[in-house]
């Protein structure tokens, strides 16, 4: 039955759906006193002022004079892991950095012994109250990685467990595969490398474990030549591509990337004027991650050089134990503001109709005619509250596909 959601103080979106480069990531359609019409099938049948309504109400849901935006996108989340990397937030307090931890076999490899011996009920257990804090801040679909396997029957049993929570959610779950690390003994490389080309991401494929494969491209993980084989194969099974790129070195990551019709390029802290012209010549969205400059306190991505030079981009939280704990969507939003030059409303389509874009979906992130209803009523009257609050979530009610989520 259609569902009308009225009072709505103040409606804000990005005008249409699909991506939003440049200035054109500046441009909201703003409506007050509006109201939505959701489809028996989740989807947007009428919205405008409530004034120019001429239907029937059937069932009314009565939003308070709230603020309404579109439901938020994370496109870049690893909430598949087990243990913590407590001791290394204590080593990098005390001056030792990232890289560093990581070269001496902590970071990023001690999440994978702690994740290989984990089962996939305690992977699913463990993941599932992550996603629910994201759920929370106001993620109506979220992008879930594996990566912290390595040994592909780990890769495949967190695919695994990424399927098994989103065939049961309500919010809408997408996989990748990561292919995060190569073996640390460096004469291991080439073997573990033909196995993930000719095995893993074919399995992956056949079994639909996974939309996308992700490479971490960095001097202390795969290097260009091996990501661009890794893409190839992922490319002839049929999967999109994406990766993590300039963390901490530009080294060809982006080229190699876009050379490949990526998805997004993320991260990009390490980034200069050569890597944002060639991001803004192309499709691929550049997703960038705040959360990790504020963990690490690294250089912030170039936000707002990205965005004058016309690229699309997003924002995601990028939550992983490592880099980034952050477990809130809005706050990724709230950061990219402080740290990476956004203004609200470029923080509002980088979170919305861009992250879509940035996992291969455009039918979501704008509340326009035909959209999935997925949408978020704030605490506060004014929209601009989901870029502003820090510490506490703005997001008063979520919907996704018209169905209001308990809280
Ligand atoms: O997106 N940079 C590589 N991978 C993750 C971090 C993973 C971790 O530190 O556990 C990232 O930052
Ligand atoms: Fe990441």
């Amino acid at each position: 039955m259609p569902l009308l959601l009225t009072n709505i103080g103040q409606l804000a979106t990005p005008p249409a759906l699909g991506p939003r480069r440049g200035s054109a990531m500046r441009e909201l359609q703003l409506i007050e006193g509006a109201a939505i019409e959701g489809s028996g099938a989740g989807m947007i049948s009428w919205l405008g002022p409530f004034s120019e309504w001429t239907g029937e109400i059937g069932e009314e849901i009565d939003m308070g004079g709230a603020a309404v935006i579109p439901g938020l996108v994370d496109p870049h989340t690893h909430c598949v892991w087990a243990g913590d990397r407590l001791v290394d937030f204590e080593a990098r307090a005390a001056g030792v950095s990232y890289e560093r931890i990581l070269a001496a076999g902590g970071g990023i490899r001690s999440t994978v012994r702690a994740t290989a011996e984990a089962t996939l009920l305690d992977l699913i257990s463990l993941a599932r109250p992550r996603i629910a804090r994201l759920v929370e801040g106001g993620a109506t679909t979220i992008e879930i990685k594996s990566g912290y396997g390595i040994e592909p029957e780990v890769e495949l049993r967190s695919l695994e467990a990424i399927c098994t929570i989103r065939d049961k959610a309500k919010v809408r779950i997408v996989p990748t595969l990561l292919i995060h690390l190569p073996p640390a003994a460096a004469e291991e490389r080439p073997t573990y490398l033909r196995m993930v080309t000719d095995e893993l991401i074919l399995k992956v494929a056949e079994q639909k474990l996974a939309a996308a494969v992700d490479v971490f491209i960095e001097r202390e993980a795969w290097h260009p030549e091996e990501a661009a084989a890794i893409f190839r194969a992922a490319d002839a099974a049929g999967l999109k591509v994406k990766a993590h790129v300039d963390q901490f070195h530009a080294i060809g990551g982006v080229a190699t990337a876009i050379a490949h019709n990526a998805l997004s390029v993320d991260h990009l802290e390490a980034s200069g004027a050569a890597e944002i012209a060639e991001i803004a010549a192309s499709g691929t969205v550049a997703t960038l991650l705040p959360g990790v400059t504020l963990h690490l306190g690294i250089g912030a991505a170039p936000g707002r050089a990205l965005i004058d030079a016309g690229a699309v981009v997003a924002v995601a939280t990028d939550l992983n134990p490592g880099s980034s704990p952050l477990y809130s969507t809005q706050h990724a939003l709230a950061l990219a503001v402080r740290l990476n030059g956004l203004s609200p409303a470029e923080a509002l389509v980088a979170g919305t109709v861009n992250a879509a874009t940035a996992l291969g979906l455009e039918d979501r992130g704008a509340l326009v005619v035909g959209a999935r209803a997925d949408l978020l009523a704030l605490e506060e009257p004014d929209w601009r509250s989901v870029a502003y609050t820090l510490g506490a979530s703005p997001v008063a009610r979520v919907f996704i596909a018209g169905e209001e989520l308990a809280s």
